[in-house]
């Protein structure tokens, strides 16, 4: 989103129940890597159910300024022509990834090995994320990097036609370096190799299957994962149908959680195991949720969810092991924490600190600013449950799941919250004021 933009103050009030038969939009992972892969794959891929939030909207125009062609009719399904693996053409302006730090940490991957130079740039919140995490990396295969403020964007990648394939093992627990690693190996003679101690989503290993990429998974004695794939490669465009986004759907879950007599049902999630521990999570806390209808598409298991108010939560240690499964989801569950009965403990949350904001620091400042008892031990956050007072302004520090994530927390609190800023909300579920609102949350603009 652009950061020069006025800036929407909103509130959410208590609300009663909630109720209703919904879908939430595509899942944002999926779709940024649908449009990549198909820019990269022989023939035209369609792809319905995009997510059409601006950071995918990024990755679309960054994937014809490097020459595929997307395009979207106009019922929402979209088309990617794409130019072949290797066949990347070079930019002629800036690639502006807005808030996106998959869509700018992904594509670096993909330039790194293709001989082209390609400037990236972002907004205000991209700009002051670390891109050494994956630079460091994609340096070994021979690309080189140029960014300000040792390593945050605008950031020049200047790829490289003499790849050398690369083995790295993760030093943190994330699917964007993992990726970027990976789509770097696609256009390099040999096998590249990534080793994580911790696994994280694995949507980059299923789709570019389903692209028909042969890529070998191994789970290590330490439950950890090796990828490798041996390239160079051919992709061949593939349908894609995108499933919502659990991640998306975590917020009317929660909504529907504390708010008693609540009944919502959110159709066609996407339940991949390295996804779902926010569900895990809020089901150990006594949350009635039960996952009906569940099948497979374009190899990601999907489902429906029907979650109801009737079981009051209960607080609970939430082990370090989980977070790369419900890493984007930490805001909003330690807002059914402030709902929940005793103490909720959620270990191991450093790399909230480096999301699209400092999401451990904004998190405890919007519970601070609304009355809710917590405190951070190193890097774990413990939340003390009961009444939520709220009352507060919460700033948001352009960050789409802070925003949600406490007007959410509005919708139970004896007075309004607000949150300083509504409009990075449009970058992953566009349609979130108004889905809420038909199922009866209460917002209104605050002045
Ligand atoms: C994503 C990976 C996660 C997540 C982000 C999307 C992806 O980031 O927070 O919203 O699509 O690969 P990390 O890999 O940095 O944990």
């Amino acid at each position: 989103m652009s950061s020069s933009q006025t800036k929407r103050p909103l509130s959410s009030a208590k609300t009663g129940p909630i109720s209703g038969d919904i879908r939430v939009p595509g899942d944002k992972s999926i779709s940024h890597r649908s449009l990549m892969f198909g820019g990269l794959a022989i023939g035209t891929t369609k792809v319905t159910g995009l997510l059409e939030g601006e950071d995918v909207l990024a990755t679309a125009d960054a994937m014809r300024k490097l020459g595929a062609t997307v395009t979207r009719d106009e019922d929402g399904t979209w088309h990617v022509t794409g130019v072949g693996v290797g066949a990347l053409r070079e930019p002629d302006s800036v690639i502006d990834m807005g808030n996106a730090g998959t869509g700018i940490r992904l594509m670096a991957g993909i330039v790194a090995t293709h001989p082209i130079t390609t400037f990236f740039t972002g907004d205000a919140s991209l700009c002051k994320r670390p891109m050494g995490r994956v630079a460091d990396p994609l340096s070994k295969f021979g690309a080189q990097f140029i960014t300000r403020d040792r390593g945050r964007p605008p950031m020049a990648v200047i790829g490289t036609d003499e790849a050398k394939p690369v083995t790295y093992t993760l030093p943190m627990a994330s699917a964007q370096v993992k990726s970027a690693v990976m789509l770097a190996g696609l256009n390099t003679t040999g096998t590249t190799t990534v080793i994580e101690p911790k696994p994280s989503r694995d949507h980059t290993e299923r789709m570019l299957r389903h692209f028909g990429v042969d890529v070998d998974v191994k789970v290590n004695d330490d439950g950890g994962r090796t990828v490798s794939l041996t390239g160079p490669v051919e992709m061949k465009a593939a349908d894609i149908v995108v499933p919502t986004d659990p991640s998306s759907a975590a917020f009317p879950m929660v909504a529907a959680l504390i708010n008693p007599d609540s009944h919502v049902t959110i159709r066609d999630v996407c339940l991949n195991p390295l996804r779902t521990g926010l569900i895990t999570t809020l089901i150990e806390m006594g949350g009635d949720i039960t996952i009906t209808n569940e099948r497979e598409e374009a190899g990601e298991t999907i489902g429906d969810l029907v979650v109801t108010g009737k079981n009051r939560l209960k607080g609970i240690v939430v082990p370090a092991e989980r977070a790369p499964s419900m890493i984007d989801e930490y805001p909003v569950l330690a807002v059914a924490a402030a709902y929940a009965e005793g103490e909720t403990r959620m270990c191991d949350l450093e790399e909230l600190r480096v999301k699209e904001s400092d999401r451990l620091a904004a998190v405890a400042a919007g519970l601070e600013a609304n009355g809710v008892i917590h405190r951070i031990e190193g890097d774990d956050l413990i939340v003390t449950g009961g009444v939520v007072p709220g009352g507060g302004m919460v700033e948001t520090h352009l960050d789409h799941r802070i925003a949600m994530s406490f007007l959410v927390l509005g919708l139970g609190a004896e007075k309004p919250v607000a949150v300083d800023d509504a409009n990075p909300i449009a970058t992953s579920f566009p349609n979130f004021e108004k889905l809420m609102g038909e199922m009866g949350a209460k917002f209104a603009l605050h002045s």
